[in-house]
């Protein structure tokens, strides 16, 4: 069939026209640049250059052609969605854009209008199952979606065949969305607003690009094309919590929810969709069985593209890590000054506060307080490096030269504790002692490297027979 693809060079276009040639079709699609250009000609596409707006040009260019497809949005940044304004483009592209491409396809005498839309505009569902009869609430940003599938109505009220697919919110490793999830639960808030138990309704890009093919042979209709096991908001956070490598993430609080208007609002809603209608008219099976499957690849796909930016720096309990590092440093640096410089004092006085608690333990010994007092500088020089620079290696060098050198230390002075005066000097030598060694040991569990991300990447280099990911970063 000669299709005609708007929106080709986007998240969803451009894996659709691949998948297009490859089922054997003609395909043109818009690409506005030379380097667009040349990816849609790389994927066995011939590439038109067209702006949705101009109609004349839209119409010369669809002319000839059997099916058109439109796949064109523009969805700000999850930074913008708050403002209406930053909407104005996409309604644009599903009013005016939809139409000039319905004229077209009309003009040119096509049989079939395929048309981009939403399934995330139904009103909130609870728990129940939602199907294309539930009833829509597209509110602010999502409102423009009527607008285009109102123009497929009219290509099908021509006598055409309309399609609408209502895409679940895609699960795309290349997604700019789904980066800006990646990096803010990093930092440990899951970008999610809603109840935890609300459903939410996704789609793997890979599968919806396989459905704008299917919907080349499905029956005329309005279609959901969603996951076949949907999630909750929470099992979706748990999902993203592992892959970046944390317990658990901060869920939006509803109050953010309420301030941040319409769009933020219509996004929390619970969507628990069916995509039955559309497996059973077209036969498409989601190639990713379950949405945790979808977002697991997606996430770990888009953790290839942009790899944690320096697995070496410690980024998660700096605070504590800090000021353990900071005690060891003063520490060691005290102990070292002392019986380096003034060796006859810390002999008679260590540790101060009228306690002696190695005069007690055998005769003067110079030599050996002042080796005492160079150990302990140099292990300062470690902690110093460890606190200044705060890497992972650094620390953790830190903590185990005070592990192997405490460990024996406290060993020693346990089977010793006879010779000190009292019970104070007993519990203050024991518990400084222990407590080092175990402040040692936290630190090694406090700067374990992230878990998981570093092997399930290494996995995902060379993964045997799945979609390549684009590189063209979006
Ligand atoms: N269901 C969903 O969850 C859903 C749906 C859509 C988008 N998104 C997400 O939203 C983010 C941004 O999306 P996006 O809309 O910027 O990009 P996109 O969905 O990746 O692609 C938009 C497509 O529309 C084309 N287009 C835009 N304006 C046009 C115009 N005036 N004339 C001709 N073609 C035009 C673009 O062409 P150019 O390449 O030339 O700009 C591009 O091919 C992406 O991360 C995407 O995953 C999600």
């Amino acid at each position: 069939m000669r299709v005609f693809v708007a929106g080709g060079t986007g998240v969803l276009g451009r894996r659709a026209v691949a998948r297009l040639v490859a089922a054997g079709h003609a395909v043109t699609a818009i690409a506005r640049t030379d380097a667009k250009a040349a990816e849609v000609r790389a994927a066995g596409a011939t590439p038109v250059a067209v702006d949705l707006f101009d109609a004349d040009a839209v119409r010369a260019a669809v002319a000839g052609h059997e099916a058109v497809i439109n796949l064109a949005t523009s969805i700000p940044a999850f930074a913008e969605a708050w403002k209406p304004w930053a909407w104005r483009t996409n309604a644009r592209i599903r009013s005016e854009g939809a139409a000039n491409l319905v004229d077209g396809a009309l003009a040119a005498g096509a049989a079939r209008y395929v048309q981009e839309s939403l399934a995330f505009a139904y009103a909130d569902g609870g728990d129940a199952w939602l199907d294309e009869t539930a009833p829509v609430d597209a509110g602010g940003p999502t409102a423009s979606m009527l607008d285009a599938e109102a123009q497929a109505a009219r290509f099908a009220g021509a006598g055409g065949t309309a399609v609408v697919l209502r895409f679940g919110g895609f699960h795309a490793p290349d997604s700019d969305h789904v980066r800006d999830q990646i990096r803010l639960a990093r930092a440990g808030l899951a970008a999610m607003p809603g109840r935890p138990g609300a459903w939410l309704a996704t789609i793997h890009v890979d599968d919806a690009a396989g459905a704008v093919v299917a919907a080349l042979d499905a029956p005329g209709g309005t279609y959901d094309v969603v996951d076949a096991e949907p999630m909750t908001r929470a099992d979706q956070a748990a999902v993203l919590a592992a892959a970046v490598g944390r317990k658990r993430l901060r869920t939006v609080p509803s109050v953010a929810t309420a301030l941040g208007g319409n769009a933020v609002r219509l996004l929390a809603r619970s969507q628990r969709v069916s995509g039955a209608a559309f497996r059973a008219a077209s036969g498409w099976r989601p190639e990713h069985p379950s949405a945790r499957a979808a977002w697991a690849d997606s996430v770990d796909g888009a953790l290839l593209l942009e790899p944690p930016a320096d697995p070496g720096r410690i980024e998660r309990h700096r605070g504590p890590i800090r000021a353990l590092v900071g005690l060891g440093a003063v520490g060691a640096l005290g102990v070292g000054a002392w019986a380096q410089f003034r060796p006859r004092s810390f002999y008679d006085s260590f540790p101060g506060f009228g306690r002696t608690w190695v005069s007690v333990d055998g005769p003067y010994n110079e030599h050996l307080v002042r080796d005492v007092g160079a150990l302990n500088l140099a292990l300062a020089v470690v902690a110093i490096v460890a606190l200044v620079t705060l890497r992972r290696r650094s620390v953790r060098t830190f903590a185990w030269a005070t592990v192997v050198a405490g460990a024996p230390h406290a060993t020693y002075h346990l089977l010793h504790l006879d010779d000190l005066e009292g019970g104070v000097d007993v519990v203050g030598n024991a518990v400084s002692l222990v407590g080092v060694v175990v402040a040692a040991v936290v630190l090694l569990v406090l700067t374990q490297p992230v878990p998981g991300t570093t092997a399930r990447l290494a996995e995902r280099r060379e993964p045997a027979g799945s979609t390549p990911v684009a590189t063209t970063a979006r």
